[in-house]
């Protein structure tokens, strides 16, 4: 075991799930407040424009010639040092969310409290499942007209199969949004509204029957302490162990934009949430304070600026400790690579990295030869297990202008697949080529890339498919049978693994019915 015991606790690396719209930027930047990374918040994203975040940080990693995104936060809190991982939403929704989801270890959830449980949630959800990894829920936007917040946890229970432990409990809302009951402090702490991008002072009365409380709030003081003998029959109390097995979250009420309530979260993530867990591998379960380094890749951003072709490789560090100038063990390809520039995402202070402990990102420079899911270590020949490819959700065929290049076409595609850009599918009936993505921009991407990167041309035509699944089967025989039988709907991938490729989720079932014997798989390991 090694000394770095004391950094590894200090951790918690986590990522916000949400849909679009309802607060995830909004609450980065007042995150980032407290974290006093940013000197004003409100710089994440050009509001206005609606242009992605343009941090300081950012324009610095542009002058060195990579442009990424917001793509790690690192900043102290609470005595607690924080890892913040942006889970790319909206047009820039792609794979690289659902994998982000496997590099850390635990989650915000996000929830428009006007709305409820939306889609992307929904999806997001069951990647954090794979994992069971503890999620804290903060509904939002308590400054708008809300539904009723029982309503709300009933939702979350219903669709997503958690038990709700309500931490604060809202008073009012909408214009009247007063704050919030903290059930665990037993205290009130007062909202004011217009203070949005500073630090509040606390404005606190202490215990519910204060009547302290009369006194500020009139009317609405009965009111909670009414609503707070029905909410305690109706939720379930805070459970540590449930809550890291994914089985219960605790719930926070409050307003991102108002910055109020985000604080509550940031506490709650510090005292409750998981400090960086063990890994599994495809040997041994890896922790984080054994002495040797190891991480893995889980996503690689490419350079948009094609005077650059350099790519940076995120990693998550598992186990021991990075040093500026240390030799790594690529395990895939069997040899040692030096790391002399790793970037750290530490806010305010975006030189190279120093050191870097378990639950820790640092971004590599990679010059083709990483991919997502590789595995460094300081020589044990070992992989990390669970960070698979998703079933794309989107499917487009894609064309040559100029039919002389299909063999570069094809050894594009691939690359670009193996670096996780995107997935691609080659039907063994047809000689077509078709692209799988979970979002939408990927498909842009991957024809710029082609374009700069490998000289072709190529454009997209629509095509009715709707789903894939990687497919399985112990028995060769019953696999060789359903490969002969549905071969129109058979394809394989980048890897030259088997996929069914559904027109549709009713074929889908169908097929599933048909064939009971064979898996259909919607994740598949590197
Ligand atoms: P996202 O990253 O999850 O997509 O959401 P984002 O933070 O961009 O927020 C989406 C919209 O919701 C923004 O308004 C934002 O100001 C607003 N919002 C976020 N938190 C709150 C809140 O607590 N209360 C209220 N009332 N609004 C909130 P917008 O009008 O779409 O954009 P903008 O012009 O304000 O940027």
């Amino acid at each position: 075991m090694s000394g770095n015991n004391v950094e590894v606790d200090k951790r918690r690396t986590f990522a916000i799930i949400s849909h679009p719209d309802a607060g995830k930027t909004t609450i980065t930047e007042k995150v980032l407040l407290f974290g006093q990374a940013l000197q004003k918040a409100g710089t994440v994203k050009g509001k206005k424009s609606g242009q992605h975040a343009k941090s300081d940080w950012m324009e610095m990693e542009k002058d060195r010639g990579i442009s990424i995104t917001t793509s790690v936060m690192q900043f102290p809190y609470g005595g607690a040092l924080i890892n913040l991982l942006d889970t790319p939403g909206h047009e820039d929704f792609s794979e690289d969310t659902y994998r982000t989801l496997t590099a850390v270890d635990s989650c915000l959830m996000v929830i428009d409290s006007a709305k409820g449980v939306e889609d992307r949630t929904i999806k997001l959800m069951e990647v954090t499942r794979l994992r069971d990894t503890p999620i804290v829920t903060f509904m939002n936007k308590c400054d708008r007209d809300i539904r009723d917040p029982i309503e709300l946890m009933d939702e979350v229970e219903d669709i997503l199969k958690m038990a709700c432990a309500p931490i604060t409990w809202p008073i009012g809302s909408g214009k009247e949004f007063k704050g919030v009951y903290h059930i665990l402090r037993d205290e009130v702490i007062l909202y004011q509204s217009g203070m949005g991008h500073t630090i509040q002072e606390e404005r606190i009365i202490k215990g519910l029957n204060n009547p302290e409380l009369d006194k500020v709030l009139g009317s609405y003081a009965s009111d909670i302490r009414d609503e707070m003998e029905l909410v305690a029959g109706a939720s379930h109390e805070f459970d540590q162990d449930a809550f890291l097995k994914g089985e219960l979250t605790p719930v926070y009420f409050g307003t991102a934009l108002g910055n109020f309530g985000v604080d509550h979260i940031l506490d709650g993530i510090v005292e409750w949430a998981p400090k960086p867990l063990p890994r599994e591998t495809d040997a041994r379960e890896v922790l984080p304070n054994e002495e040797k380094f190891s991480g893995f890749i889980f996503k690689i951003q490419a350079n948009m600026d094609p005077k650059h072709r350099d790519r940076v490789a995120f990693m998550r560090v598992c186990s021991g400790r990075y040093e500026q100038g240390m030799k790594m063990h690529h395990v895939r390809i069997g040899k040692d690579v030096n790391v002399s520039d790793a970037l750290t995402f530490m806010a305010g202070d975006r030189n190279r990295a120093e050191a870097a402990y378990p639950g820790d990102i640092i971004g590599l420079h990679n010059h083709g030869t990483m991919r997502i899911g590789d595995t460094f270590t300081q020589g044990e020949k070992i992989r990390f297990t669970g960070v698979p490819n998703f079933a794309p959700e989107m499917f487009r065929r894609i064309r040559l202008k100029d039919p002389l290049k299909q063999k570069q076409l094809l050894k594009g595609l691939v690359q670009l697949s193996e670096e996780g850009a995107v997935q691609v599918f080659r039907p063994i009936d047809s000689n077509d080529l078709i692209v799988g993505a979970v979002g939408v921009l990927q498909f842009e991407v991957v024809v710029g890339r082609l374009k700069s990167e490998y000289n072709v041309e190529a454009i997209y035509e629509g095509i009715s498919v709707s789903t894939a699944r990687w497919v399985y089967c112990k028995d060769e025989r019953k696999l060789e049978e359903f490969r002969r039988k549905c071969s129109p709907n058979l394809a394989l991938d980048g890897g030259d693994n088997l996929t069914y490729i559904a027109p549709t989720m009713v074929n889908l079932n169908l097929s599933m019915e048909r064939y009971p014997d064979i898996e259909f798989a919607k994740t598949r390991e590197h």
